[in-house]
Parts: structure tokens; sequence; C-alpha cells
């Protein structure tokens, strides 16, 4: 392995595009190799069976291309693959499950934290497995907030209809007497501003994305393989047509998605 090998970096589709823009924030010099499995999403509403074996060829297809470290970019994919994927592939592995939780436990005072996910993260419990693991005392409830994604993908992250889907999602949470709440989706981040507004300002909101380019960060550091000097590089592969992922991902990232190619899977 050397300095100048790639980061891989895989989700379901778009939304991995909030992990991706905190990792170039963090790691400006590096190469990133970004997939999203565009042809096959959304992974949230699948089995972990199905979801484990596009994360396992997602990770194969990056591998391929001379990597140090592989981001699990997709908290679905994290929740339900991890394990999979560090028996499987030969370099480091990162999700966004550890490095969420580690954040909110820095963050609550009162050791009530919420979980909102997809079916699929919520439903493997893997975030109160990690949350609890780090301290047994911890009260953790969950939701799943499956319409969340569509709606960001669709822009509508504030006005009548994702207030209406926001409030009714998240009154048990607002009412369950949580300090931290943590966005444990790629898409949610998107619709932080409302999310916030209806939990109100007790309540602080733990983005998994920063914290997860933080701990590739450190990773990189710890086995001195961080590129010292730029520039970095970015590229785009989807696994379905690239339109639809350029024009909404912009959104996602922060920045315009030039291009992306399409790969047969
Ligand atoms: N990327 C997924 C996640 O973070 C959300 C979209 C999907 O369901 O595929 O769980």
């Amino acid at each position: 392995m050397d300095r100048d090998a790639a980061i891989g970096i895989f989700d379901s589709g778009i939304g991995g595009l909030t992990v991706l823009h905190a990792v170039l924030s963090a790691l400006p010099n590096e190469h990133l190799i970004y997939l999203g499995d565009t042809g096959r999403t959304p992974y949230g509403t699948k089995s972990a069976e199905t979801i484990t074996r596009y994360a396992v060829e997602s990770a194969d297809f990056l591998v391929e291309r001379h990597l140090k470290l592989l981001v699990i970019a997709c908290n679905s994919a994290t929740s339900t693959a991890l394990d999979t994927l560090r028996a499987h592939v030969r370099v480091p592995v990162i999700g966004v499950v550890e490095p969420g939780v580690r954040a909110a436990i820095r963050a609550t005072r009162t050791g009530r934290v919420g979980v909102i996910g997809t079916e699929a993260t919520i439903g493997s419990g893997a975030y109160t497995r990690a949350l609890r693991a780090e301290n047994p005392k911890l009260e953790v409830f969950t939701r799943a907030c499956p319409l969340l994604v569509p709606l960001a993908e669709e822009g509508w992250t504030d006005g009548a209809v994702a207030r209406g889907a926001v409030e009714t999602y998240l009154a048990s949470l607002a009412r369950s007497g949580i300090d931290t709440l943590i966005l444990g989706c790629t898409h949610y981040p998107l619709l932080r501003p409302l999310i916030a507004e209806v939990m109100g300002p007790a309540v602080t909101l733990v983005d998994s994305a920063e914290e997860t380019a933080r701990a590739a960060a450190a990773r990189l550091d710890a086995d001195g393989l961080a590129r010292p000097a730029g520039p970095g590089s970015t590229s785009f592969f989807v696994t379905d047509a690239p339109e639809r992922f350029v024009r909404i991902g912009q959104r996602f990232l922060g920045a315009r998605v030039e291009s992306a190619v399409r790969v047969e899977r």
C-alpha cells in the first residue's frame, strides 16, 4: 500500500455524497473514488442479505482500483454489512455508525439518545448495539423515517410536506426527553434545519458524515498513509445512467458533480 493509493467510498446511490463532501474537506490531498449504486438504490427498504450482497460487490469494484482505505458512506450498508466487509477486503474499512456513535456519546449529557434512519438501519439494531457497547446505561430511542429519503432527493426539504413528515416521524422522539439525535442516514443532513426546528434547541443533532471523515483522516495518519501534498482528485462511478446523479448530486455534495461513469453490475 502506498500514499498515492485511493480512498474508495461507496453508497447505495447519491446520499453518500454528503459523506464525500466531509471527506473532501478533511482530506483535500487525497485521491477519492466514489461508487454510487444508483441502479439498485434504495438499500434502506431491502433485506440485510440483499444489502450485504450489494455491498460486497461495491467493495470488490473499488478494491480492484488500488485502495488504501474503504469508506462505507451508507448507514444501511454499514449497519448490515460492516463485519462482512471487514472480513472480506484487505484494506481498512470505516463505516458511518461507529464515528456517529462516538460523537453522540460526547454530546449527550442525559444519556438519552435518539437515532433516525432507514428501515434497514433501524431494523438492524446496529446503532443501539454500538451505543450500548460504549455505555450500557444509555437509553436509546429509534425511529425509521423512510419517506425522508425521497423527500431529500426531490429537494422537498422545507415546506408543508416535509414538515408534516418530519413532525409525524419525530413526534415520539420529541416526547422521549432525548438530548442528542443521530441523523443515521446520508440524506438527513439536507433536512437538518427542519429537524433542528422540530426537535428544538435542547437537542444536539449528530451528523455522522463529519465524524466519519475525521475517522478516515485519523486512520491514514496512524498508518502513515496520508498524502502530504495535493492536488487530490475525485472520480465518480454509478451503476445506472449518470444524468440524474449528476443533476441531483450538487445538492448533496455542495459542489457540481462534473461527470460520472456508468459501470455494469
Ligand atoms: N444511503 C442510505 C443510508 O444512509 C439511504 C438511501 C437508501 O435507502 O439507499 O441509509
